[in-house]
């Protein structure tokens, strides 16, 4: 029983290579993440289809699709529902479902069955704790080499935040093209932080530095200017 209960909460961490598996979408067998190399991933489980708060997310993330595809990013979700449950919720969400002015909505990314439980369980989407036959609002950034780059969770109540799902994979995206940190509440356009210095010349350099993109409080905490154009437009 001890093992069954580990097994469920497994979890793969941040900086580890996403666990592979095969799989039935509704658009057809995926290979994860090997289809989709060269891209970031955005991994989410929901815990069932004919859901209200996983309707308004699907809705949401479905809308919102092109601005992910637009950051190389590919949207893959998941529950433990069947293939034909999927297809009739997806289908009723296009053809039934008017909300905060989201109307006619196609899902067009996959949903992947997962009735045994298999991926779920895999990636801890199973926390006994909030439920044993549903999985969590679990969300998976997986970045183009296929290492789990953040982990966020949220209980079965509370929908998701998709402006922060964006914002959190642009940050993402800027730290590893400009080899800089983001601070708290950042946005694209907004001051970064330059790498703590790791030596006391460094400390010395960057207090002294003549740089006008560059103001340190103190000697570990420097920002810099990065414009939305360098945001938007990063070095290949
Ligand atoms: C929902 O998506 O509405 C939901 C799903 C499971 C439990 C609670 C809410």
């Amino acid at each position: 029983m001890e093992a069954i209960e580990e097994q469920a909460v497994a979890m793969p961490r941040i900086g580890d290579q996403a666990p592979e598996f095969t799989a039935i979408t509704t658009q057809g067998e995926i290979h994860f993440p090997a289809d989709y190399e060269g891209k970031w991933i955005i991994l989410f489980s929901h815990p069932a289809d004919f859901t209200p708060v996983c309707t308004s997310e699907f809705m949401t993330f479905a809308k919102r699709e092109s601005e992910f595809s637009a950051l190389n990013c590919q949207l893959v979700g998941l529950s433990i529902d069947g293939l034909y449950s999927h297809i009739a919720w997806l289908r009723t969400i296009k053809d039934k479902i008017e909300y905060r002015g989201m109307k006619n909505i196609e899902v067009t990314f996959p949903l992947i069955e997962d009735i045994s439980m298999e991926v779920a369980k895999k990636y801890g989407m199973i926390q006994p704790g909030e439920s044993t036959t549903k999985a969590v609002r679990a969300v998976f950034f997986i970045d183009p080499k296929g290492t789990i780059r953040a982990i966020i969770y949220y209980p079965l109540s509370t929908g998701r935040n998709f402006d922060e799902l964006k914002r959190a994979l642009i940050a993402m995206q800027t730290a590893d093209a400009y080899a800089i940190a983001t601070p708290a509440d950042w946005q694209p356009g907004d001051d970064v932080i330059v790498p703590t210095a790791g030596s006391c010349g460094v400390a010395k350099d960057r207090m002294e530095t003549k740089d006008a993109d560059v103001t340190c409080l103190d000697w570990f905490f420097c920002t810099k200017k990065l414009s939305l154009d360098q945001v938007n437009n990063p070095p290949n």
